[in-house]
């Protein structure tokens, strides 16, 4: 040991063994309790900093004996009861009023008490004379597992209360804090592990632990929330008296516990408050308990052989869910990035039913090792789009194979491709027709030519019908066919026709960008529209004239040389020249300020922008792109190989994560996809 840290940490042990020995072999300490306890958690703290320096022979590993190796039986003295379950605001406000009628009717309940359901693992803890002597976990709750030398090591949980009654036990919550979840996953994931699926998981596995030095390296938290058995104590009239002598013992009692005095309304009150606060604590909770505070009221209410009466959990609509993922499949994007997805057996999670979840790109498939027929977590948060966490290994088949990409694009058979460095595969085919159908959405869509009725399904129609092969024909197309098509009358023929004609007028900067050159977003349509002044300007430029326009790297001067000498453009350029499409400026007018007070990250590489014109474009519509995700993010915006810790940071925090089409939509409209 030679840093700082380790020297502390030596110091610390030798000081505690020596006091160890004062008070356990001679009966006689050398000082206070609460001393102890102070030096006990400095070193557990510097321990679970420092993980590599933790030692079997610690003190925080060894007190009261050797490190356990099996979970020897507890029995609970009162029994660790379940709670029964709400799953709707009628469902709680007929508990209440059971509840009342149970009372006698005219007897007023009097008050509630409302706390978080945290999502952990429940723990009983035994303090005898002020020295914590047990902890088990619930069990069956009669019976349940010796933890004591493992939730020793939990900083939060103290070793010694002061001025505690004879007996005090104790119930709660172990848990792990969503930022010490992401720092354990970073780790796993740099020593090349697996990483947990969630924190509740994760919790239970780290209490569980055999070594409890290991369990010292996870960081676990505890909520005390309730009290089991209390000999020689205070007595107590009230659950919320009882957690406020908890809380003065030093036992960590969670802040938003609430007293509520005024009856139902304010219990849902509460309850619709933490609804919209799900996503702002750096710790999960899946559901508001619900506890009657008289303590006199909840013995005459009594227990069921399963929860008590005077209790309830409502429950947060679940954000996992197991399902069976049906099949791995890839779609092809307009651009022809060809994206994995996994089709889910339907499931209620987040509040919608998913049937789909994106698996983002090889890479991916094949850490998590999801394969089709799996059980799989799915889960859906806020507003994110739904997620495979990982395969439920446990009920796996055992002939399942792991997954392959496909060798051929699904639509047109072309044989797909991934570029050197890159994550994602293609399609390389120009004239697949997703990639037509994709290349004539982009062109009509807000911020390009903002061609209004001729949405998705129109597109593929005229795809479909032959009408259309490329933007340029939409401007002789033939309007007589159109009016035979089902669904087409001729206000909608007119109002098509209508539409076309004025996407004629667009700037020359919305048409640039709606051309689908590679790399080619609004911004630098707009960039390269200022710079030339004219598409034949444009189309004319050499590669040194476009290199040196300022905001435009090589690749992008390259991408768009190459693309105004390839035969098939000039061709689409042509047509649109003929249907009378506006080829010259004026310079595009002034975008409109649609992300003031929007604070967006951008990570990873785009497509359609390097980093500084995400940026810029962000920030020309009034709208801020700082380089870290925090509680202010609005959204963080992902491309290709984005960094892991934003990506993190934003699920820690339920920023919304954006594609690159979902940041056209929101640079466009100033709003997040719904
Ligand atoms: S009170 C006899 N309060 O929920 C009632 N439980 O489904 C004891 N839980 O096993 C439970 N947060 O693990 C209570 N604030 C809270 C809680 C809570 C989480 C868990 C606990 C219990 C389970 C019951």
């Amino acid at each position: 040991m030679s840093d700082t840290d380790a020297g502390r940490i030596d110091a610390l042990r030798t000081l505690i063994r020596r006091y160890n020995a004062a008070y356990y072999e001679k009966d006689a300490p050398l000082i206070p309790d609460g001393e102890w306890d102070a030096l006990m958690r400095e070193l557990r703290a510097l321990e679970a900093a420092r993980p590599e320096l933790v030692t079997p022979d610690s003190p925080t590993q060894a007190i009261g004996g050797a490190p356990s190796t099996v979970f020897a039986p507890v029995t609970h003295a009162v029994a660790m009861m379940s709670l029964d379950n709400a799953f709707d605001h009628d469902e709680l406000v007929s508990w209440a009023e059971r509840l009342q009628r149970r009372l006698g009717g005219d007897v007023d309940a009097g008050a509630w008490v409302c706390e978080l359901k945290f999502d952990g693992l429940a723990i009983s803890i035994r303090y005898e004379d002020g020295r914590l002597v047990q902890a088990a976990t619930r069990g069956d709750g009669r019976t349940g597992e010796d933890v004591t030398h493992n939730v020793r090591t939990i900083a939060s949980i103290p070793e010694v209360l002061a001025e505690a009654p004879p007996v005090l036990e104790v119930r709660g919550e172990v848990f792990l804090r969503l930022s010490d979840f992401s720092a354990l996953n970073r780790r796993a994931e740099a020593a090349g592990d697996k990483r947990y699926v969630n924190p509740r998981n994760a919790a239970a596995g780290s209490l569980r632990q055999k070594n409890p030095a290991v369990t010292a390296s996870r960081n676990l938290s505890f909520w005390v929330y309730q009290l089991g058995q209390v000999r020689g104590g205070p007595e107590f009239e009230s659950h919320y008296d009882t957690l406020q002598y908890l809380r003065s013992l030093g036992l960590p009692v969670n802040e938003h516990v609430r007293l509520v005095t005024d009856g139902v309304p304010g219990v849902l009150g509460f309850v619709e408050e933490f609804e919209g606060r799900r996503h702002d604590l750096d710790y999960e909770f899946d559901g508001i308990v619900v506890k009657l505070d008289s303590l006199a009221r909840q013995r005459e209410l009594g227990s069921t052989a399963r929860a008590p009466r005077w209790a309830i959990a409502y429950k947060l609509p679940p954000e996992e869910q197991i399902t069976t993922l049906v099949d791995i499949e890839v779609s092809i994007g307009p651009s022809g990035s060809a994206t994995p997805f996994a089709r889910l057996e339907p499931v209620f999670v987040g509040g919608v039913t998913v049937t789909t979840a994106t698996l983002h790109n090889q890479d991916q498939v094949r850490e998590k090792d999801v394969r089709p027929g799996d059980r799989v977590i799915v889960r859906r948060a806020g507003e994110v789009i739904p997620e495979v966490v990982g395969p439920v290994l446990a009920e796996r088949a055992v002939d399942s194979v792991p997954w392959e990409f496909p060798t051929a694009c699904p639509v047109c058979g072309v044989a797909l491709v991934r570029p050197e460095g890159e994550a994602r595969h293609r399609c390389p085919n120009y004239d697949c027709p997703r990639q037509v159908r994709g290349r004539i959405e982009h062109f009509a869509q807000r911020g390009a030519m903002d061609i209004e009725h001729l949405g998705e399904q129109r597109v593929d129609l005229f795809v479909t019908e032959g009408l259309l092969a490329d933007v340029g024909d939409l401007y002789e197309i033939d309007f007589d066919k159109i009016a035979h098509f089902e669904g087409f009358g001729e206000t909608s023929v007119a109002n098509l026709r209508a539409a076309i004609d004025a996407s004629r007028s667009r700037p020359l900067g919305n048409l640039v960008f709606g051309l689908s050159i590679p790399h080619v977003g609004s911004t630098i349509g707009e960039v390269l529209a200022a710079a030339f002044g004219s598409m034949d300007a444009l189309m004319e430029a050499s590669h040194e004239e476009l290199a040196a326009v300022e905001g435009l790297g090589p690749v992008i001067a390259a991408s768009v040389y190459e693309f105004f000498h390839h035969e098939r453009n000039r061709t689409v350029i042509e047509k649109l020249r003929a249907g009378g499409v506006n080829f010259t400026g004026p310079e595009p007018e002034d975008v409109d300020l649609t992300l003031v007070g929007l604070s967006i990250v951008v990570t990873g590489t785009l497509e359609g922008y390097s980093r500084d014109e995400a940026e810029a474009a962000i920030k020309r519509r009034g709208g801020k792109s700082p380089g870290s995700v925090s509680k202010k993010t609005t959204a963080v915006v992902v491309g290709a190989a984005p960094g892991a810790s934003k990506i993190t940071k934003a699920e820690e925090l339920a920023v919304p994560i954006l594609d690159e089409a979902g940041f056209d939509r929101l640079l466009a409209t100033g709003r997040l996809p719904d």
